[in-house]
């Protein structure tokens, strides 16, 4: 079979991708009204678990991982691919955000993919949409600190997709724990019936995690960037050992990520894993959380950690 090496430089090394050329595409669907009725015609004969992945696109072995949990416990898998302006501050530069969905496709094609959803602005935000989802104190803390309108226009665009697709099961990255935490908390909250998964953080050899973002950085900053990940073991090892104390916990992730003078510091956080409340004295799992910048990018990571 022909096959064809894909390979992009992300600015984190060579990422390839052995793609068989032979295999097949996904469906493109644009418009709500022809994915609704693609659906229906699914579900008319038989009974159909679907499958559903939100994703901005730009894939990488992150998404990748989140389609293939899809591709093995569900009969038809949807994934969307809608770089959503609502959750950019204005500060932020949505045009930057890489895009490539020809090579975005050829991926999906490769994991399996059914359908893939790629509406235009107009189609999800059109004259007049005014109504939006307002998460609670889960999305108070961590990122929505410095990003304060992000996780409403996360929770948005996430539960239109629900109410369009109607999936059985949705499939969220560990890589941004409040994220899945604050879709968790509206899926239980408005009563949308879909069960959410959360799978592992896929992360590069070095520790850094996978990110359409880690593409913005130079070879410097690319070297530098796993301080983040290097506070987070640094975290864990320190709680394994016996210590209980998360305000010492935080001041040892920050201590981590300052020795890299390329790392701007936004913050280290010891949290509960489902709430993203603090956590003072660490007698459970918690969740390790840590953010900075590290040239154009915002670089976000977290790990479980218990005593
Ligand atoms: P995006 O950043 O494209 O991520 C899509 C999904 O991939 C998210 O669930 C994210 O947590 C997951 N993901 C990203 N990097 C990962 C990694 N290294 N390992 C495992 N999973 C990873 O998150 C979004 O898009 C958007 O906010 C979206 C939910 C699509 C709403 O617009």
């Amino acid at each position: 079979m022909a096959a064809e090496d894909i390979s992009q430089n992300h600015g984190t090394g060579q990422i390839s991708c052995n793609l068989d050329v032979n295999h097949q595409m996904p469906e493109v669907i644009g418009t709500i009204a022809a994915v609704r009725s693609r659906i229906s015609a699914v579900r008319k004969d038989s009974e159909v678990k679907m499958g559903f992945v939100p994703t901005m696109g730009f894939f990488h072995e992150g998404h990748l991982s989140l389609m293939r949990a899809a591709r093995s416990e569900c009969d038809f898998v949807v994934v969307s691919v809608y770089v959503n302006p609502a959750q950019f501050e204005p500060t932020e530069d949505i045009d930057a955000y890489p895009r490539d969905f020809d090579r975005d496709l050829s991926l999906a094609g490769s994991e399996g993919i059914d359908l893939v959803f790629a509406p235009g602005d107009d189609e999800i935000y059109p004259d007049g949409h005014e109504t939006v989802v307002v998460p609670g104190s889960v999305a108070g803390d961590l990122c929505g600190r410095s990003r304060p309108g992000h996780f409403s226009g996360v929770a948005t665009v996430v539960n239109k997709f629900f109410n369009v697709i109607q999936p059985e099961i949705a499939y969220f990255g560990q890589k941004d724990a409040q994220q899945a935490a604050v879709i968790k908390r509206m899926v239980a909250d408005l009563n949308i019936p879909v069960e959410v998964r959360v799978c592992p953080t896929v992360r590069e050899s070095d520790g850094l995690a996978k990110s359409s973002r880690n593409s913005y950085l130079s070879v410097e900053e690319r070297a530098a960037a796993p301080a983040l990940y290097q506070a987070l073991v640094a975290a864990r090892q320190a709680v394994e050992a016996g210590k209980t104390d998360a305000a010492a916990i935080k001041r040892l992730m920050r201590r981590t990520i300052g020795q890299n003078y390329l790392v701007e510091f936004e913050y280290a956080r010891v949290v509960d894993p489902e709430t993203m409340k603090a956590v003072k004295i660490i007698d459970g799992p918690v969740l390790a959380a840590v953010a900075g910048k590290v040239g154009q990018a915002r670089l976000i990571d977290n790990l479980i950690i218990q005593p």
